[in-house]
């Protein structure tokens, strides 16, 4: 039995709970899955469909590149779309839509396949091949999971940018993937706006070379401008023969690469975060059924981002694997009205919702009353990602959300584990903020600066010590980065990058980063991406960013800025470089507060010690400052 949690309180779930869930007993699993581990993640490869079964199950013969089902072929969009298609899921709904203005829309799996087919057939005719990069840029609509899909199918590779991200963002990973293919919307609904997506792809691909093709899907209408020769519109192609014809699907093998997802790191530009086919499906397979405990008759809202890991996961590729009813909405919870979520709770027969805790402490804000205007009792289940869950937060989701009677999967993971790494299961105990223990099969522990382990309740790097399938495979175009950031702190075990603290009963309570890397509302964000944009700016000539606690974000951007010398401070200053890094890197990025200094804290190599400004600004002390460099 769990001993009480920080907050001093233990959740456990009700006889209802366990007795319909598809695991009734963790321990067992765990113990099975720890024994032999192998075992256990071949037993999982083995639900689903393989046009030649593995050799290997991990090949861990040149760490830390390992690599899973090695021999094997399969092709993950196959096991989300055929392997239904011939079952009676044929006709069950793989996706429910609806859009910020209430268009609705659903498709079976028979019609996502159709659709997805007709897809890849457009990105075939456009001389896009096995291996080849596609970049994705739109907002959350069916057809980015078309897009996806139609990627995998014919074994290319897609980069998904999200559609908050602006015009470097855009470029930098264009180029970065060499993508010769863009896909992008004319525009995307945000809070009754237009985000005029093609018109910030043109400018970024005035910055960018490379790509040959840009294939734009109509979702807002208004006036975009098509460069004769390159554009074409997804709508009209759609109509001609070569969209037609068959179901072609690439047999890529199980290491075939799948997808690059950026994501920022300690220094540095965004890096690519390479998954494949094999390992990346066996893993969000397995970590949605059994921890979001998918059934049959269950419609799961993932209420993520596409462009996020998240969305990659538990949108797309892990509940269509599982043959479950994915939803998706378009826009923002709080348009037109603060009820806009739990209004579609009510009117789909959501089972299963999943979200983060920026998005739980904003729609608090609220109050309760938005929340019992409706009937939310089709909800089995809740979920959490993203940062740190605050008691408060964990309560009033349980409470007023969950009515009491839905166990919260506060679920850790990260872009590079691909999938849920500490997680609980509905039979397991919780404790308000702790994502519990590690998945059945992964061994993490907590180290010291030396590399040892620390007590129970010590604070100290949070590392994983086993492999799993959908590990990332490198870091794309630079497998040196991957090692030396990754694998080399501590030799021969995986460096999360986050702090934690473990209590006696094995429960992991995970602090937050300790490097470079801000969340703020649950986005990921770079220091280093936030000031590059700064100094891109005339007026700038040096800048520092760092996270400060926030209320709702959980983190907030705060940065330093030394101005060029004759340039004036100004309030309008301050707005302009705002808006300057919104349209450099995205909305997301613009800094809370802008400060301008005459010099920055840096060591004698000249590297900012951000430590120093984060303590200052909190008015706590900044700590040995023996290599400060002034
Ligand atoms: C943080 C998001 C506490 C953590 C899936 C991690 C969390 C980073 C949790 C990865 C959680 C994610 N509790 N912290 N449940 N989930 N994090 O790559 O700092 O966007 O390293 O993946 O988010 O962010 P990423």
């Amino acid at each position: 039995m769990p001993s009480e949690g920080l907050n001093g309180e233990v959740f456990y779930p009700s006889s209802e709970v366990i007795e319909y869930a598809n695991i009734k007993n963790w321990d067992e699993l765990n113990k099975r899955a720890s024994e032999d581990y192998l075992g256990f993640w071949e037993s999982m490869a083995g639900e689903l469909d393989w046009f030649k079964k593995w050799d290997k199950v991990l090949d861990d013969s040149n760490k830390p590149f390992y690599k899973w089902y090695t021999g094997g072929k399969c092709n993950i969009s196959y096991n989300c779309l055929d392997r239904h298609v011939k079952t009676f899921r044929r006709n069950k709904l793989a996706l429910i839509w609806e859009g910020e203005k209430g268009e609705f829309k659903s498709m079976s799996y028979y019609a996502l396949h159709r659709e997805t087919c007709k897809f890849a057939n457009i990105l075939r005719s456009m001389g896009v091949k096995k291996g080849d990069r596609v970049t994705i840029y739109m907002g959350r609509i069916p057809e980015i999971v078309m897009a996806m899909l139609a990627c995998a199918r014919i074994g290319a590779v897609h980069s998904v940018v999200y559609g908050g991200f602006s015009v470097e963002a855009l470029h930098e990973r264009i180029e970065d993937s060499q993508s010769k293919v863009l896909i992008v919307a004319d525009g995307a609904y945000q809070r009754g706006k237009i985000v005029p997506l093609k018109e910030i792809a043109d400018e970024a691909l005035q910055r960018a070379g490379g790509i040959e093709h840009v294939l734009v899907v109509k979702r807002t209408g208004q006036e975009v401008n098509m460069e004769e020769g390159r554009d074409m519109w997804y709508h009209e192609l759609l109509k001609l023969p070569i969209a037609k014809g068959d179901g072609f699907i690439e047999e890529t093998d199980a290491e075939d690469p799948l997808f690059l997802l950026y994501t920022s790191g300690t220094t540095g530009k965004p890096k690519a975060i390479m998954h494949t086919h094999g390992g990346y499906m066996v893993g969000t397979y397995t970590t949605l059924k059994y921890v979001f405990d998918i059934h049959e008759e269950d419609r799961f809202w993932c209420a993520a981002d596409p462009g996020w890991i998240t969305g990659h996961s538990y949108i797309v590729y892990g509940p269509l694997l599982n043959g479950a009813t994915s939803f998706m909405y378009e826009g923002a919870p709080t348009h037109p009205y603060p009820n806009r979520w739990w209004q579609m709770i009510e009117n789909y027969g959501i089972n299963i919702f999943y979200t983060a805790p920026t998005a739980i402490r904003g729609l608090m804000r609220f109050g309760d009353a938005w929340v019992k205007r409706h009937d939310l009792s089709s909800l089995r289940l809740l979920g959490s990602v993203g940062e740190p869950i605050n008691p408060e937060a964990w309560k009033w989701y349980h409470k007023t959300v969950g009515n009491e009677k839905c166990p919260i999967m506060d679920t850790w993971w990260q872009t590079e584990t691909g999938m849920f790494m500490i997680t609980p299961m509905p039979c397991v105990p919780l404790k308000p903020g702790s994502g519990t223990k590690p998945f059945p099969g992964i061994e993490m522990d907590i180290y010291n600066e030396d590399g040892k382990p620390v007590k129970d309740d010590e604070e100290g790097f949070m590392v994983i010590k086993t492999p799993w399938p959908s590990m990332m495979r490198t870091i794309y175009n630079d497998p040196d980065r991957y090692v030396q950031q990754y694998w080399s702190k501590f030799p021969g075990v995986y460096l999360t990058g986050d702090s934690a603290r473990r209590d006696k009963d094995g429960y992991y309570w995970v602090i937050g980063r300790v490097d470079d890397v801000i969340k703020v509302s649950g986005y990921r964000l770079g220091t280093a991406e936030i000031e590059s944009a700064l100094v891109s700016h005339a007026s700038v000539a040096e800048a520092a960013a760092i996270g400060l606690p926030h209320d709702v974000k959980g983190n907030a951007i705060h940065t330093y800025v030394i101005l060029k010398s004759g340039v004036n401070k100004s309030e309008e200053l301050k707005e302009a470089l705002r808006q300057h890094v919104g349209h450099e890197v995205g909305p997301i990025a613009k800094p809370e507060q802008i400060e301008f200094v005459d010099s920055l804290p840096k060591t004698r190599s000249g590297k900012i010690m951000r430590r120093v400004l984060r303590a200052k600004a909190l008015g706590q002390d900044p700590g040995n400052l023996s290599t400060l460099e002034d």
